[in-house]
């Protein structure tokens, strides 16, 4: 069991970039049911920015407690270097990755040279991909595949009261995936393809050429058509974009069709009965289980991990600006070992 200190990355107050420090502290020990992972790669996700700058957008009531300074980061992937009692299936030695404690802990402390990880929230890395695609994979992936695979879990939502259930997607089916090029939205379009849907991606210009060779069949450029004038009669579409503008994608769908916003979107419900449409959302959720799945698909090429970028731990500063700059293709990525 590795002894002594590591660096690690931690908020010492909310706000920008600026506030993320390179710090030494002691390694953690793992407690029952957890492993210690020695970081390889970590992922960077948008809860990593909003709870940088304290959850503004969170009202105050939902606020979990926030104590700094804390460690960022809930994707990881890295080798197991010491197993906690009453752990199965992982010794050390493996190569794992995972999403850490999502939601039911603001963060999964993954920005650092090592981490105390759940054990039921980690896979074993699939031998065909590097560490940095494990660990841009966990959350974008685990998001597209509860959305649009399978659920997992009976966790109530935060966001509506029924349980979010995906559609059944296949040929003969359209599905148009709006952020396409980001995380969950590049993670969305390969899924829907394996399933062998009709996928049309609604991304910039800029990453046209990316999309479709993921596999996109039609991709539209945001920033010179509306999808809402050129797209219709699909039947699902994933918004990761989500916000206000979220309801002019209505109109693309052919009656009986779903809209699944994965950002936060309010629909009105006369509306939705007027098109004969539904929407529904739910919350990422750790799951090793379906991290497997995932890194079988991942192993064998069916799903790709495209990354935007990489920088050292050191550098978390600047990853976070290069995120605040936006219109990413692919995961930004952390390299640690
Ligand atoms: N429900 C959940 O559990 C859950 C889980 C994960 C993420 N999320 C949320 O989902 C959102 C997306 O996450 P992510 O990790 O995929 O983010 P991301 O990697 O930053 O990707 C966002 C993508 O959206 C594109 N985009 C921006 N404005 C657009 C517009 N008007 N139309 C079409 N595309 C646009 C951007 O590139 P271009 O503008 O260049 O096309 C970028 O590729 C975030 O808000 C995140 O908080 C929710």
């Amino acid at each position: 069991m590795p002894n002594g200190t590591m660096k690690t990355v931690r908020v010492h107050a909310f706000g920008g970039p600026d506030e993320l420090r390179l710090d030494e502290v002691p390694v953690p020990q793992p407690a029952p049911g957890e492993v210690l992972v020695r970081v390889h790669a970590v992922g960077l996700n948008p809860p990593d920015w909003y709870l940088r700058e304290g959850m503004p957008g969170v009202p105050p009531e939902l606020l979990p407690p926030l104590d700094l300074p804390l460690v960022l980061g809930t994707d990881v992937s890295g080798v197991v270097s010491a197993v906690g009692a009453d752990v199965e299936g992982f010794a050390t030695g493996d190569e794992v990755f995972g999403m850490l404690r999502f939601p039911t802990s603001p963060t999964g402390s993954a920005y650092a040279e090592y981490v105390a990880a759940p054990a039921s929230d980690l896979a074993h890395k699939p031998a065909g991909i590097d560490h940095a695609r494990a660990a841009g994979a966990s959350m974008a992936a685990l998001t597209a595949w509860q959305y649009l695979i399978e659920l997992g879990h009976d966790h109530p939502s935060p966001f509506q009261a029924h349980r979010h259930e995906p559609v059944p997607i296949g040929p003969g089916t359209t599905v148009l995936v709006n952020g396409a090029a980001g995380g969950v939205g590049h993670f969305a379009v390969q899924l829907a393809k394996w399933k062998g849907a009709r996928v049309i991606a609604v991304a910039s210009g800029t990453h046209e050429a990316f999309l479709r060779d993921l596999g996109a069949d039609e991709f539209i450029d945001y920033t010179q058509a509306r999808p809402e004038d050129v797209a219709r009669d699909v039947d699902l579409v994933l918004d990761t974009v989500g916000g206000p503008d979220s309801p002019r994608l209505l109109r693309v769908l052919k009656r009986g069709g779903a809209l699944f916003p994965v950002y936060l979107a309010e629909y009105d419900p006369e509306e939705l009965a007027a098109l004969g449409v539904t929407t529904s959302a739910t919350q990422v959720r750790a799951s090793g289980r379906q991290l497997e799945a995932l890194g079988r698909l991942l192993g064998d090429g069916t799903l790709r991990v495209a990354i935007d970028s990489t920088y050292r731990l050191a550098d978390a500063r600047a990853a976070h600006e290069r995120a605040g700059r936006g219109h990413l293709q692919g995961k930004i990525v952390l390299t640690v070992a």
